[in-house]
């Protein structure tokens, strides 16, 4: 599928909007750089190799201890996060938690076995500042030499054991979200200079500006043209443990933005996320199969059509199946896509396939598929070929 696919004919000159705009940012932002001295240190990410397990999905990845799992039944107790203080002080853990950079985070979670999970950052940069064991009757996470970037969120989940079958209890999972207060960074660092995100239509985006104190004051920023966005806690919002969210993206809120943090004399800008607007279907497309006839003589011709009625700038994709396929016939279809009158902008897109001159190869199952990003559809229908008809009188 070609690329510009992915954007109806707006996005697409938002696209090429942004891409002009782009250069000029990148004059703007050289200047502004200078002024601000921004510094970001190596902070390794998305080079992750895959080394404990199976890692399912994105975001924070589990970490098991090298100890080996034995069968325990589930502790019965309540699960339990306590912060280890100096002086073996412990403190049971809230929400979040601010640990001096330089400090060491030491998390204890009752339960045998315990599992963690930490910022993905940590999980791929192994240089040995993490440690995690199994005690007899809790978990221990230490966390030494600590930084701005090992802000995040750090989750225990206790694991059921049945042998040596062992299963994370998710609903007994406790998190807790710590911060690293940076005296030189404010936002936790990115290695990438700007990220892009897709802005879906009706699908809350996250800006994930991550600010390594919580009292730190952020602010949403557009570079072109340069002014502060309203955050106003229900079209955007912001959360300290996460950065910004735009809750029902529009077209009006592509283009390039920054978060800027301040905190005492400190005032830092985050990365840019280039926001590019894509038209996102509500739902997968519901097509509809016809054929010219059930019915078609050898030698006659037969169009079977497929349509979706949808979404405007929606792009539909087809892909067809049918009989002559085995014998090599080539697929010979006719799109089109074309307005419908109404309340709601919608298009009808339809894709055609013609078969000339009908054979025998040609009779059973045309099955039409049609997607858009949302996802896929299929309809059949089946045509029979019968004899030529006997040429009538003149
Ligand atoms: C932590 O920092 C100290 C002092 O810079 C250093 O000697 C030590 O090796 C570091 N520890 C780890 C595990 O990186």
């Amino acid at each position: 599928m070609p690329l510009v696919n992915l954007f109806g004919s707006k996005g697409r000159l938002v696209l090429s909007a942004l891409l002009i705009c782009a250069i000029i940012f990148e004059l703007a932002h050289c200047q502004k750089d200078t002024q601000e001295q921004r510094t970001t240190p190596g902070r390794k990410l998305k080079t992750s190799k895959p080394k404990l397990g199976k890692s399912t999905n994105k975001g924070p990845r589990a970490v098991t201890s090298k100890s080996k799992l034995k069968a325990t039944p589930a502790p019965a107790a309540q699960t339990l996060l306590t912060q280890v203080l100096n002086r073996g002080k412990f403190k049971k853990v809230g929400e979040t938690i601010s640990v001096q950079t330089g400090d060491t985070l030491e998390l204890r979670c009752r339960g045998k076995p315990v599992q963690w999970s930490v910022p993905t950052y940590l999980e791929d940069d192994d240089d040995g500042r993490l440690r995690i064991v199994q005690q007899d009757r809790y978990g221990a996470l230490t966390l030494v030499n600590t930084t701005g970037a090992d802000t995040g969120e750090y989750t225990c989940y206790p694991m059921y054991c049945e042998d040596s079958d062992c299963r994370k209890e998710y609903d007994k999972a406790v998190k807790v979200f710590v911060f690293f207060p940076d005296p030189q960074e404010l936002f936790v660092p990115t290695s990438d200079y700007y990220e892009v995100i897709q802005l879906r239509t009706n699908w809350p985006t996250l800006l994930p500006c991550q600010v390594t104190s919580p009292e730190a004051k952020v602010t949403l920023h557009r570079e072109y043209p340069p002014v502060e966005v309203a955050v106003d806690g229900s079209e955007i919002s912001f959360n300290v443990r996460k950065g910004f969210t735009i809750h029902r993206p529009r077209p009006y809120h592509a283009g390039a933005l920054y978060c800027v943090a301040s905190l005492g004399n400190l005032r830092q800008s985050s990365t840019k996320y280039m926001l590019i607007y894509v038209n996102y279907p509500m739902a997968p497309p519901a097509p509809v199969i016809q054929a010219s006839s059930s019915s078609v003589a050898v030698g006659e011709n037969l169009r079977v059509s497929c349509s979706v009625v949808g979404e405007q700038d929606v792009v539909i994709e087809f892909t067809w199946d049918y009989p002559g396929q085995e014998i090599g016939r080539p697929p010979y279809t006719k799109e089109s896509v074309t307005p419908v009158g109404g309340g709601e902008a919608q298009q009808q897109s339809q894709s055609v396939l013609l078969v000339d001159e009908v054979r025998d190869v040609d009779q059973g199952t045309y099955t039409c598929t049609a997607q858009n990003l949302q996802g896929a559809k299929s309809v059949s229908t089946t045509v029979k070929v019968v004899p030529k008809s006997k040429p009538r009188k003149p």
